[in-house]
């Protein structure tokens, strides 16, 4: 059950713009609850693939969504939290670009979408919430007290993802990152499911060029908590 009175800090934009580092530091630094609902598309891709369900199969994907048996373990300072799919650590599997692409497809099937809603809100705890998505403040959270887009060119993304893969031991070229980045935007943003795009009442914050400590504390200028 949701805490309508926790308060709620929506962080939205485009993969690769520093929202999954932003929402963990602020979560951290606030002692708030954190909402990665990328994971939930990337679970339930996974959770479907593994059972031999196809990602066009619309109706075996919405009973895999509505049924997913998640957790999500916090972890040490600069570490991603860990997630669990039926008990089993499947932190590194969800985090692949192939995972990635894959929740970018579950995720444009409305009834997919409306089958992990009420789980998201759930996360809505007291003493409050810090949610990353793509429609955290104009879906799922529509009253939240502070809204952030958080983007970056999409060169500086590829980049970042690069030296992300790179210091993971992942061989990647950045070309075809920076392909993969321009591709998922372009789904995201043009889906007719909850596109990609800031909420009205939102604060746009560009990271390009910008560290992850001026980013945050943008963030937390914005949020009122500095
Ligand atoms: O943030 P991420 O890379 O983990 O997201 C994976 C995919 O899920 C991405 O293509 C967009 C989609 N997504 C979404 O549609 N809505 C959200 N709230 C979060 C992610």
């Amino acid at each position: 059950m949701a805490d309508p009175q926790a308060p709620v800090i929506t962080v939205d934009g485009p993969g690769g713009a520093g929202k999954g580092t932003i929402t963990q530091m602020l979560a951290r630094q606030l002692g708030w609850h954190l909402l990665d609902s990328g994971a939930l598309y990337r679970l339930t891709a996974l959770a479907a693939l593994r059972r031999g369900v196809s990602l066009e199969d619309v109706d075996r994907l919405v009973e895999v969504a509505a049924a997913l048996d998640v957790a999500f373990e916090p972890t040490a300072p600069g570490e991603p939290v860990r997630v669990f799919l039926e008990g089993e650590d499947v932190t590194s599997e969800v985090r692949t670009e192939a995972c990635g692409d894959n929740a970018s497809q579950v995720a444009v099937i409305q009834p997919v979408r409306d089958a992990l809603l009420q789980r998201q809100r759930d996360f809505q705890q007291a003493p409050g919430l810090v949610a990353d998505g793509r429609d955290m403040g104009t879906v799922v959270f529509p009253e939240a007290d502070t809204k952030i887009f958080l983007t970056a060119s999409a060169e500086v993304r590829a980049e970042r993802r690069y030296r992300q893969l790179k210091d993971a031991g992942v061989d990647v070229n950045i070309e075809t990152l920076l392909e993969e980045i321009r591709a998922r935007d372009e789904r995201d943003m043009n889906r007719s499911a909850a596109p990609l795009r800031p909420a009205e009442d939102a604060q746009v914050i560009d990271s390009t060029g910008l560290s992850i400590e001026e980013v945050l504390d943008r963030v937390m200028a914005a949020a009122g908590q500095t």
